[in-house]
């Protein structure tokens, strides 16, 4: 489909997106990360910018080219996402959290390249933020989408993990279906129920969550 036929569902909204791994440093030249291409989230800011909206990305460390007309911050830890997201949240009408944060970062990350020693070193963990419930808990929150990447019991784990973050809408695919591909298989979790979505190209599926989220904003 052409750009310039997309129906115009969030024209004159303000969209906050994060997306991609975030990197977690160990010492200068190693760390921890998630596996995230970053497309799906790329291609949520490409569909929210054809449907009119003023975009806004959080990119994590990706191999992907800005989508045309999005402004894109990069953030390579979760702090540096975090404070990004923060500085942004109150001006914007909705947020969708695509990025897979690194749920824990080293306690305290080497300043010098650690040398290998007779034993394996232990590193200490440390909890990140959850950007997306500290979004969603703001005195006046934007409309708030989550991702909900699982490996199993999708329809389960995902509502649970809407509920406990207290957002309208979650998106959920099971990784092995999406990983690292161009097509997903996704269903849409919401107050109403849950409503799957045909398997296909994360663009096509990207404007199907688009469309969704105008209708629930709608509603409200
Ligand atoms: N998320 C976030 N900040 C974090 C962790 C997750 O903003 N520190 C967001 C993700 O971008 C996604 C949603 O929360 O939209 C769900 O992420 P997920 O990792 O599936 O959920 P968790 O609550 O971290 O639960 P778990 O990893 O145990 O499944
Ligand atoms: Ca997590």
């Amino acid at each position: 489909t052409i750009a310039f036929f997309q129906p115009k569902h969030l024209a004159g909204k303000r969209v906050l997106l994060t997306a991609g791994p975030t990197f977690e440093a160990i010492d200068p030249v190693r760390g921890i990360t998630n596996r995230s291409s970053g497309r799906m989230g790329y291609a949520l800011a490409r569909a929210c910018r054809e449907a009119g909206a003023e975009v806004t990305l959080v990119s994590g460390p990706v191999t992907l080219a800005r989508p045309h007309g999005v402004v894109r911050i990069d953030a390579d830890s979760a702090l540096a996402m975090h404070e990004a997201v923060l500085n942004h949240a109150a001006q914007c009408d909705v947020f969708i959290a695509v990025a897979a944060v690194a749920d824990y970062r080293p306690q305290a990350p080497a300043e010098h390249k650690i040398k290998k020693k007779g034993s394996p070193p232990t590193i200490a963990l440390t909890e990140n933020p959850d950007i997306l419930a500290e979004v969603a808990a703001l005195p006046q929150p934007p409309f708030c989408v989550g991702f909900a990447a699982e490996s199993q019991a999708l329809g389960e784990n995902a509502e649970v993990k809407r509920q406990r973050k207290g957002i309208p809408l979650i998106v959920g695919n099971l990784v092995q279906e999406s990983m690292g591909s161009d097509a997903a298989t996704l269903t849409l979790f919401d107050e109403h129920g849950r409503h799957p979505l045909p398997t296909g190209a994360k663009i096509d599926l990207a404007r199907h969550v688009v469309a969704h989220i105008a209708t629930l904003l709608e509603d409200r």
